[in-house]
Order: C-alpha cells, then structure tokens, then sequence
C-alpha cells in the first residue's frame, strides 16, 4: 500500500494520472467535447458560489450519512459512470467498486466498461452496484444485458439519454483512441513511458469492452467490436423507450442527463427513482450551461416528486456541499475518481473519495451544520449563486 498522505487534493491525483496513464487513455478522461468550454465551466461555475462562515455554533458530532434512492450512504457521491476505465489502470472497474464498497459510497458500471457486469459481481462478492445503460438499436442485446444486470445483483439502473450520437472530441479523434490501442508507432513510444501501466495490462484478460465482446451477435473481433460499438447508439431513443426500459427492468432507475426544466418535469413524471442533472461531464453538448448552473430551476421545479442529483465538475467536498445546497440530494464523481484510478489504483479510488469526505465534513462545520441533511441554500452567500 503506498503512503499517500500527502496527496492533499484531487488536483495532485490528477497530476499523478496524467504521468502514469497512457496519453490517449489520459486525454479521453481530461477532455470535453468541441472548444471544451462547457467542460472549464462545470468546474468554474462552483468557484463563484460563496460560502456563508459561521462562527460559535457547536460543530461536535458531525455525520454526513444519508441516503441516495433510499440508499445508505456514507456521503451523499456516488462514483459516475465512465466508459474504458479499465484503460485507465489494469482492471480498473473492479477496483474502483471494491473501493466503494468499502467506503460505503455506490458504484456505477458503464456499459462501455472493460471490465463486465459479471466481473464486478465476482470481484465484489456480489455486493450490490448500479449499472449504467445506453440504448443501442440490437434491442435483443438490450434485453439480454437487463438479464445480466439482474443476475449481477445491480441494484439501480442508471439509463443514460444525452448519448444517442457521440460529442465532437478532438483529443479523441487526433488520438486515435481505441481499446486496446493499436500497436502505432507513437502508442508504442508512449507506451514505453509507462512501465507500470503495461505491467498490469500484462496481468489481466480484460482489455476490451466486457459487456459487449463476446456477447453482441457479429462481432467476432476487435475492428468489428468498434464498428459495431460505433454504430449501435439508438438515435430514435424516446420517452416511449424509457418506460419500455422501465418495465423490462422493474427496479429503481435512474435517469441520466437532464440539462431542461422540461425534460426533468417528463422525467418526474416517468415515475423513475432520481434524474442526473448532468451535461456528461462537458463530453456531448458544448456550449451547454455547467450542470450547477442548470441545477437551482430543476431542483425547484420537480425536486418534491423525484430525487433530484447532479455531476460534473465535483472536484472537492465544497463542491458536493454547494450541489446539496442548491437541491441536489447527491452528486457523481467521474474525473476525481478516474484521476485516483489513473494514479494509484484501488488505494488511489480511496484516496479520492477520503479527500472529497475530508472536504465535505469541514466545510460544512465552518457553516455551522452538523448533518448533511440540514445543508440549504442559507450556507450559501446571497448573490454568489
Ligand atoms: C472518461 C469518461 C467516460 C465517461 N463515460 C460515460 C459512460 O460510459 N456513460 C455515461 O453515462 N457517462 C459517461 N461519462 C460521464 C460521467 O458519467 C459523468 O457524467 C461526468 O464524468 C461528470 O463530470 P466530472 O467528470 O466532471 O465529475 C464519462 C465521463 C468521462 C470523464
């Protein structure tokens, strides 16, 4: 286990990440979609809220415990779900869930994951996770892989709605990124600066989409997985397939990507569990505004009938603060947990998470509250939000 006492802040795990992680996996984790302004402004748009400082309120027995869709959790985050991430460190879904569960945070598994639902379930011994679903034309594949989740013991499904066509990524596309990478001769070069990494890739199976490979009927190899990958996203996906999806699942169900007052009030009312107030980490839509910006409407319009949460840009426990105090009852991590993935693996994923609880705790003790369920828009500075 290394010592990582002084990793202080997410920022270090960062810098960390981008030495350890090949640039290709590196650039897809740390970048946006087109100029990448809506990606700075997520993270931005938190520095502008202000805090209110109180003083002489007792601050003794502090707890941040409370509950996600009826969920225990030991802070209001769950870990967001992110697609490669076993690119970013050899088995690297399995170790960001088994980090979680010990934390008692959820973990969300993408479809686009390396590592497959059947993975998480063996490496966790089948504690309960979410899975994140996107909707492909091969509706077969869709249901089969309802199944799978089922079997997984996944207790949430997290159906994502702002991905039916991919955002223009430059880095991606100037990058060339596959998974595994192609044996190029600038990967290869890169690849030789990263001894760590090509050591764990040498000591796994898992290098490819898991829960696809194997499983989609027509793909038998790489090129015709990414094809296939490629060209599976539904641009037809409806509201109608979100009850469709509903029934097929008949659990909790999270809905992924509302940025409107509109679509959170057709989210409210689908009868799902929660909506994610999310732009997708600034990857799809750019000149969207930041998720905290479009968080305050939501929240207010339709937060008594549906929980309401939000991500993007959450690199500190402040952040998760000022996400509950303007009506998220909880966030997702992406970045801050693929940066302690990228640099140190489960024991980074920790890392992460005790710096956001760390944050979190403290500042709402300089607030002047004492349980996270107690955090309104009154800690906030008026005119600061
Ligand atoms: C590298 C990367 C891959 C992602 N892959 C997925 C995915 O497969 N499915 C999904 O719904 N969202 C995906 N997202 C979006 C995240 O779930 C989340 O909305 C976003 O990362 C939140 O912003 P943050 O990274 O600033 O915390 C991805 C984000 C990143 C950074």
């Amino acid at each position: 286990m290394p010592d990582l006492s002084k990793i202080t802040n997410i920022e270090d795990l960062r810098a960390i990440a981008e030495r350890r992680v090949p640039r290709m996996f590196y650039d897809y984790a740390d970048s946006g979609a087109w100029t990448e302004g809506t990606y700075r402004s997520n993270e931005e748009d938190f520095q502008k809220i202000k805090l209110r400082q109180r003083v002489a309120v007792n601050m003794e027995g502090r707890s941040t415990r409370t509950t996600m869709i009826g969920e225990e959790v030991a802070m209001p985050v769950a870990i967001a779900p992110t697609g490669l991430t076993g690119m970013q460190h050899a088995d690297g879904e399995i170790l960001g869930a088994r980090a979680a569960k010990a934390f008692g945070v959820p973990f969300t598994l993408s479809t686009m994951s390396i590592c497959s639902l059947e993975d998480i379930a063996e490496g966790t011994d089948r504690h309960p996770f979410w899975f994140q679903l996107y909707v492909m034309r091969d509706r077969e594949f869709i249901e089969a892989l309802i199944e799978r989740a089922k079997a997984a013991n996944v207790s949430a499904l997290q159906l994502t709605l702002d991905l039916q066509i991919l955002g223009q990524r430059h880095k991606d596309i100037k990058n060339g990124l596959t998974a595994p990478p192609k044996p190029t001769l600038k990967n290869l070069m890169n690849l030789a600066t990263k001894p760590r990494w090509c050591m764990g890739m040498l000591g796994t199976k898992r290098r490819t989409f898991g829960n696809i490979a194997g499983h989609a009927k027509g793909v038998k190899d790489l090129s015709s997985l990414s094809s296939w990958t490629a060209e599976q996203f539904d641009p037809t996906l409806s509201w109608a397939d979100v009850e469709w999806i509903k029934k097929l699942w008949g659990g909790k169900l999270i809905l992924k990507g509302i940025m409107d007052v509109e679509d959170a009030r057709l989210a409210a009312s689908s009868g799902a569990d929660a909506l994610i107030v999310s732009n997708h980490g600034g990857r799809q839509l750019d000149g969207a505004p930041s998720s905290i910006a479009a968080l305050p409407a939501i929240a207010e319009a339709v937060g008594t009938e549906i929980e309401v949460w939000m991500d993007g840009g959450i690199r500190s426990g402040q952040d998760v603060l000022k996400a509950r105090a303007l009506g998220a009852r909880g966030v997702l991590i992406g970045r801050s947990f693929l940066y302690g993935l990228g640099a140190f693996g489960e024991a980074g994923v920790t890392r992460a998470l005790q710096i956001i609880h760390k944050e979190l705790d403290i500042t709402m003790a300089f607030c002047g509250r004492t349980h996270v369920d107690e955090v309104d828009s009154s800690i906030l500075l008026p005119g600061t939000f």
